[in-house]
């Protein structure tokens, strides 16, 4: 791993153009070496599927533990695994900068990241969601996403679709994807996509977005996989005296505790 020598920063336009808008594109977050290294990393954990039985790997778009062939892999959290992810240039340049965004003191923000897969040729799309529709609804938290491509993210292999000030309303109805509980992923129809932004950029290149910003991703039309590494950074959430509406979340809670005591009644 290369030390961090390769800062990145933003201007006070850019920092601007994120808070109106809710997104933000930028050509360069690491290094082509750094990329090559992270790569090694991604497809170790997709390849051994590490962390399946801890919730850990899973398919965004499937249901729990199915058996077919996955649509969207998705790794938690693989810091966890390789702690060194957390010295990386692309993690520290991504904190900073995301404290910039927020306007919270560095010291304050802290995330972690996982990491999506669009299979080549293949795969789902990623519907039309917010981030914060699946978070806890107890409290207004005060995120944004960076997202890392490590192959060339273009229309055709997946890369993010953007509405403009969307960040800036309520947080959508949403439901689980084919209106399974089992399914993790969620799904908007509060959308209207034509007011989309699309932002393809190269590996190495990221975008970034507000925990409340619409975004979508097209399935991977290309013969090259499209694997993305995201990272989450909050500064201090602020407490609601009233939980936000989500019944999708207590829905998937319920839908996994019978699952789980039903595989308990079969051993
Ligand atoms: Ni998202």
């Amino acid at each position: 791993m290369e030390t961090n020598d390769f800062n990145v920063d933003i201007t006070d336009e850019q920092v601007t153009f994120f808070q109106e808008n809710g997104y933000l594109s930028i050509p360069r977050i690491t290094t082509d070496k750094e990329i090559d290294w992270l790569k090694g990393i991604y497809d170790e954990l997709f390849t051994e599927r590490t962390g399946e039985e801890q919730g850990r790997y899973f398919d965004l778009a499937g249901p729990r533990a199915h058996k077919g062939k996955e649509t969207l892999p998705q790794v938690l959290g693989p810091e966890g695994q390789f702690p060194e992810l957390r010295e990386s240039i692309y993690f520290q340049n991504a904190r900073r900068l995301a404290a910039k965004l927020l306007t919270v003191e560095m010291e304050k923000v802290g995330g972690g990241g996982h990491m999506i897969l669009k299979p080549a040729n293949y795969g789902n799309e990623t519907p039309w969601h917010q981030d914060e529709a699946y978070w806890n609804p107890e409290v207004l938290p005060h995120s944004l996403s960076v997202w890392l491509p490590l192959d060339v993210a273009t229309i055709e292999s997946g890369c993010l679709h953007f509405i403009p000030k969307s960040h800036k309303g309520e947080v959508r109805w949403h439901r689980h994807i084919n209106n399974d509980p089992l399914v993790h992923g969620l799904v908007t129809d509060d959308v209207d996509p034509s007011e989309a932004v699309v932002c393809p950029i190269p590996a190495g290149g990221a975008t970034f977005h507000h925990c409340r910003t619409l975004h979508y991703s097209a399935p991977n039309s290309t013969p090259y996989q499209r694997r993305a590494y995201i990272l989450v950074f909050s500064g201090p959430p602020q407490k609601l005296d009233k939980p936000s509406d989500r019944p999708w979340i207590t829905e998937e809670q319920e839908a996994l505790a019978k699952l789980k005591s039903l595989a308990a009644e079969r051993e």
